[in-house]
């Protein structure tokens, strides 16, 4: 068992016969959807909504029903990954490019449970770079003016020497800020940008975090 197999699976124990549930996106989510895969193969019954394509195939790998979002008004809970949880258990999410999805999820779940291995758990956000996913519309506007009104290291994400797209079919740039004092001042302050879609930052947003250890113990926060 490794940290993040440890989170995963210990806040799979939290879903229960009847409920909608929100599969998040990542290598520990990836072990939450597996261990719901498996108590769903012994009988449990609920069903499922995807935060990206990948969790999708993953989802149906294991036989867990899916349903389109548009079916439910809200989710009994949700489960995904972080890239950083503050004290406050503020989060930087979108390191697999998913955020616009997540957030979507987690906002309308009952209960949004975040699972992350120990090394994610951080006095401040901002070490790791905050996605941004921006509209492919003249994209190089929204990310000049982020240029320029933070004035720190952007770059657009790539893959394959390529533009990464989203499954929205958004563009994604990643910003360095270093510390980031006050995630929800800068939280309001991206989503006010047009061009911007969606940003990586969840402030309030989470209810509960399940932190792994690589000797499978977890701490419930
Ligand atoms: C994807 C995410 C992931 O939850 C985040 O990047 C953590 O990933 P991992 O569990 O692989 O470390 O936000 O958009």
């Amino acid at each position: 068992m490794n940290a993040k197999q440890a989170a995963g699976y210990r806040a799979a124990e939290w879903v229960e016969d009847g409920m909608i549930v929100g599969l998040g996106t990542g290598s520990t989510a990836y072990y939450a959807i597996e261990k719901i895969g498996q108590r769903v193969a012994q009988g449990l019954k609920i069903k499922a909504i995807a935060t990206s394509n990948a969790s999708e195939e993953l989802a149906k790998k294991y036989n867990i029903p899916l349903i389109r979002a548009a079916e439910v008004e809200h989710l009994d809970l949700a489960i995904d990954g972080a890239d950083e949880v503050d004290a406050n258990m503020a989060l930087t999410k979108g390191g697999g490019g998913a955020l616009l999805r997540e957030k979507l999820v987690a906002i309308n779940s009952e209960r949004f449970i975040v699972i992350a291995d120990h090394s994610k758990m951080v006095p401040h956000l901002g070490n790791f770079k905050l996605p941004i996913e921006i509209v492919p519309f003249c994209y190089e506007w929204a990310f000049g003016q982020l240029q320029r009104i933070y004035n720190v290291p952007i770059e657009m994400r790539t893959r394959d020497g390529e533009l990464y797209i989203t499954d929205n079919g958004n563009y994604i740039a990643d910003a360095s800020f270093g510390v980031i004092s006050d995630p929800g001042k800068l939280s309001h302050e991206l989503k006010a940008m047009t061009g911007v879609v969606e940003h990586g930052l969840f402030v309030d947003i989470a209810h509960t975090v399940v932190v792994g250890y690589e000797d499978g113990r977890t701490e419930v926060i």
